[in-house]
């Protein structure tokens, strides 16, 4: 039997609508609306679009949003000026950089910059340090928070299961392997360098591949029946391609996350959700 397909657009939808609702009882009972500020340095086609699609998504949920484009090769000096601005910025709940930064700045001096009450992607070291402690109170990057909301709202139970988290980014693999950890999951956390992938993946209930590299996870990699989760957002000839190859992963799984449609709407839900959070703390 084919896998069940996880609908990422879906719970994004039923999410960001409860969103709205929240948005307006605060503005209401507390005269606070939440303020994103998002930080784009530089023209990478990606990151724009990521930055437009955030930008739209506050506005949706009726969170205020302000967007700084500065040109690629704005100096370290000036953007750490900005963040320290929209610190002050009593408007403004959350502070987004977008990543990656153009080669000459140092992206950990520009995120250590940020307020970690106001670090709403959770990449300050304060708030990676309180998850790597199981302190879930600070902010929790979104994409693997996301993912955490599908698998929960599937009913998938973690607790005991092993799962197998490829990709170590700060982004995602890291996170994502101590929520997966801190919820009782065996964890295994599988690189560039990691020697016979396949025997290391086939063990999985839980597959997540965050490496960005097209379809390198194959069907006779997975356990029949497991849920394989793809993070991957590649583009191949203007079209977008996960690292899962789908088709074939399909037939041996027991749930799979398609691309797009899957992981990525839920990782700027989250933002909003952090974002209201930050308002609120
Ligand atoms: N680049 C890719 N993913 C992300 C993200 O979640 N946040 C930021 N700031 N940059 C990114």
């Amino acid at each position: 039997m084919a896998a069940r397909i996880i609908d990422g657009r879906a719970l994004a939808t039923k999410m960001r609508n409860a969103l709205v609702n929240r948005v307006q009882h605060i503005k209401e009972s507390k005269g606070i609306v939440p303020g994103l500020a998002v930080v784009l340095v530089g023209d990478d086609p990606a990151s724009r679009t990521y930055v437009g699609m955030k930008e739209k998504a506050s506005q949706q949920v009726g969170i205020y949003s302000e967007i700084y484009r500065l040109e690629a090769q704005t100096p370290e000096e000036k953007l750490l000026s900005i963040i320290d601005e929209l610190n002050e910025d009593q408007e403004i709940h959350g502070i987004l950089v977008q990543l990656p930064l153009p080669g000459h700045i140092d992206q950990r001096k520009a995120i250590e910059r940020i307020n970690p009450n106001k670090d709403v992607d959770g990449f300050h070291p304060i708030n990676m340090g309180r998850l790597v402690i199981g302190d879930e109170a600070g902010f929790i990057p979104c994409t693997p928070y996301g993912i955490l909301k599908l698998l929960e709202n599937e009913g998938i139970v973690i607790e005991g299961k092993k799962a197998v988290v490829v990709g170590r980014s700060n982004i995602v693999g890291k996170p994502m392997a101590f929520l997966l950890l801190h919820r009782n999951a065996t964890v295994t956390i599988c690189h560039s360098r990691t020697q016979a992938l396949s025997e290391v993946t086939r063990e999985a209930d839980i597959l997540i591949s965050a490496v960005g590299k097209p379809h390198i996870i194959k069907g006779d990699m997975v356990k029949p029946g497991a849920v394989v989760i793809d993070v991957g957002i590649n583009r191949l000839k203007n079209k977008l391609i996960g690292d899962v190859d789908f088709n074939e992963v399909r037939e041996v799984a027991g749930w799979i996350t398609p691309v797009p449609g899957g992981v990525g709407p839920m990782t700027i839900t989250m933002l909003l959700h952090n974002t209201i959070e930050a308002a609120l703390k």
